[in-house]
């Protein structure tokens, strides 16, 4: 199971890594005309999404949007005692950042400015691979499945959407009992919403 789930990662990622800096702008651009539309984005006013990496989808210009839209934008930070989990913080153009210890940017740790996973609207999740099912394969941390292992029992809880690009979708995610799956994903050309068995 883990050798698959490896070396699914590695094919995606490379996949992903290939793609030009003339695409990833494209993609970005589409990704953000897709976002405006869908209803849990239009209605969301508390989004948390993430800085891409890895030849992630650039997210940067939905964040740009999503400030200009008066929306309150937060990104996850490697929780400081709690190892593995992920804590939110608001995110601004002044937001003075740091990097954590896998050089991905962060906001540093500000009492005023943390956010409860209760008051998100909307959490943006990362992925390397994802199916039609709304399955997800992450890096291989389990942040986020570790940070949402609650997360069912909550009254109010967070619309949870993944983004990739299209090369990232697979046939079929090796799933675990703790993997937590999507909602919808999000392509730069489409919205896949699973079927509810
Ligand atoms: N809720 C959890 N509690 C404890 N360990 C977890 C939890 N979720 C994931 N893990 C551990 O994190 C590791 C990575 O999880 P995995 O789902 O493979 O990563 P990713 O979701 O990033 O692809 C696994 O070894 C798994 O045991
Ligand atoms: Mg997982």
């Amino acid at each position: 199971m883990t050798i698959n789930r490896d070396s699914i990662r590695q094919q995606i990622r490379q996949q992903r890594n290939k793609l030009t800096k003339q695409e990833q702008q494209q993609a970005a651009q589409q990704l953000v005309q897709q976002l405006a539309k869908l209803p849990e984005v239009i209605h969301a006013q508390h989004i948390a999404i993430y800085l891409s990496h890895d030849g992630e989808l650039d997210t940067t210009l939905f964040i740009q949007w999503c400030w200009q839209q008066n929306k309150h934008v937060y990104l996850p930070v490697l929780h400081p005692f709690t190892r593995g989990h992920l804590l939110f913080f608001q995110y601004t153009r002044k937001t003075p950042m740091q990097k954590n210890k896998f050089a991905i940017p962060e906001p540093k740790l500000n009492s005023k400015t943390l956010c409860p996973l209760s008051k998100l609207d909307l959490l943006f999740i990362p992925l390397v691979a994802f199916d039609s099912q709304g399955n997800r394969l992450g890096m291989g941390g389990g942040f986020y499945d570790r940070t949402l292992v609650n997360y069912q029992q909550h009254l109010k809880k967070p619309h949870l959407i993944g983004l990739a690009h299209n090369c990232q979708q697979v046939d079929k995610v090796p799933v675990d009992y703790w993997d937590v799956p999507l909602q919808k994903i999000v392509t730069p050309c489409k919205v896949i919403q699973p079927i509810k068995a």
